[in-house]
């Protein structure tokens, strides 16, 4: 095999023995917010599948950054355990990174504990629940939390981070118009939209020191009209070069609004109907999702194009 997709590549301190990359996404396999043996054998058989790195994904920094009651929550007492997944990944020869992250507004209290925070007030259909505008003062802290994450990640043995910019989560909710309506320095212009994620990543780029590699997963388009578009994204992506991240993984979509832009092809309506909890909004979804979700069509490489 002499395609250029099965030689080594390098991101800063970590060097992959080829470009395969599992893409972070949600397993569902850490009960209680632990990782589980079957996390474990999941990344270890993708690792002997023979790809160049695998990405544990969604990790919460925060309690109140859970989404859900199966994801894994970066915290001391479950260092050991990961500590066995990254080494069963690095015995198959593959590298092992942790997507960290923060879901904002796209919580219920019942899951993480607090009322859901984002860059503002409102209320979030999609959850559906009402969400706390964080205060100025809270920043510094959350950002801290996303730096001890990577120290955490370090001493479980993880090789990379990728900080989770997208999506429609935290992050993604201070840089997007649509979901900050600050009035402070953290909100209106780019410049502020971004100041959150400079905080973020100055806390991330710290932690992670010379010998952790650090990724960025972020939207090129929020895939909705009111959204954040390619030219505010191209500044971003410029920004996080600039702040020293060595890869950025490069997406679209807003869970909240644009839930298909990120995976395309038609809305599953049945089976996201059946897991939501809250009747109202199960057969609201049920006879009305089609028109409140919108399908975005498939085609290969859809994200390639913008890419470029
Ligand atoms: C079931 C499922 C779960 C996903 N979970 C995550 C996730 O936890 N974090 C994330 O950044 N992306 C998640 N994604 C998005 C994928 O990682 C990926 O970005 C997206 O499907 C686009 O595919 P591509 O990057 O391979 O083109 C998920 C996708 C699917 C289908």
């Amino acid at each position: 095999m002499r395609n250029k997709l099965f030689t080594p590549v390098t991101f800063g301190p970590l060097t992959l023995r080829n470009r395969t990359i599992r893409s972070a996404a949600f397993e569902s396999m850490c009960p209680g917010n632990n990782p589980s043996q079957m996390l474990l054998d999941y990344h270890r058989s993708v690792a002997a599948g023979g790809v160049g790195m695998t990405t544990v994904a969604y990790a919460a920094v925060t309690q109140s950054g859970l989404s859900f009651d199966r994801q894994l929550w970066l915290r001391p007492s479950i260092i050991p355990r990961l500590h066995e997944l990254t080494k069963a990944v690095h015995d198959e020869g593959a590298a092992v990174g942790i997507q960290i992250g923060h879901c904002g507004n796209m919580s219920h209290k019942n899951i993480c504990g607090v009322t859901p925070i984002s860059a503002s007030s409102g209320f979030n259909l999609y959850s559906p629940t009402f969400v706390r505008g964080m205060e100025k003062e809270e920043l510094p802290e959350m950002a801290k939390a996303y730096g001890n994450a990577v120290n955490l990640a370090r001493e479980a043995g993880f090789d990379a981070v990728e900080v989770h910019a997208g999506h429609g989560y935290l992050i993604s909710q201070f840089l997007s118009p649509y979901t900050n309506r600050r009035k402070d320095e953290y909100g209106g212009s780019l410049e502020n939209r971004m100041r959150f994620m400079d905080m973020v990543m100055e806390e991330v780029m710290k932690a992670a020191g010379n010998d952790m590699a650090v990724f960025v997963k972020m939207n090129m388009r929020d895939g909705f009209k009111g959204g954040m578009e390619i030219d505010e994204s191209i500044q971003v992506a410029k920004r996080l070069l600039e702040l020293g991240v060595h890869g950025l993984v490069l997406s679209g979509g807003f869970v909240s609004k644009a839930p298909m832009y990120v995976m395309r092809g038609a809305m599953p309506i049945r089976s996201m109907s059946y897991y939501m909890n809250c009747w109202w909004l199960k057969y609201g979804v049920r006879m009305f999702g089609k028109w409140m979700i919108p399908s975005v069509p498939f085609k290969e490489a859809y994200f390639l194009e913008d890419a470029l």
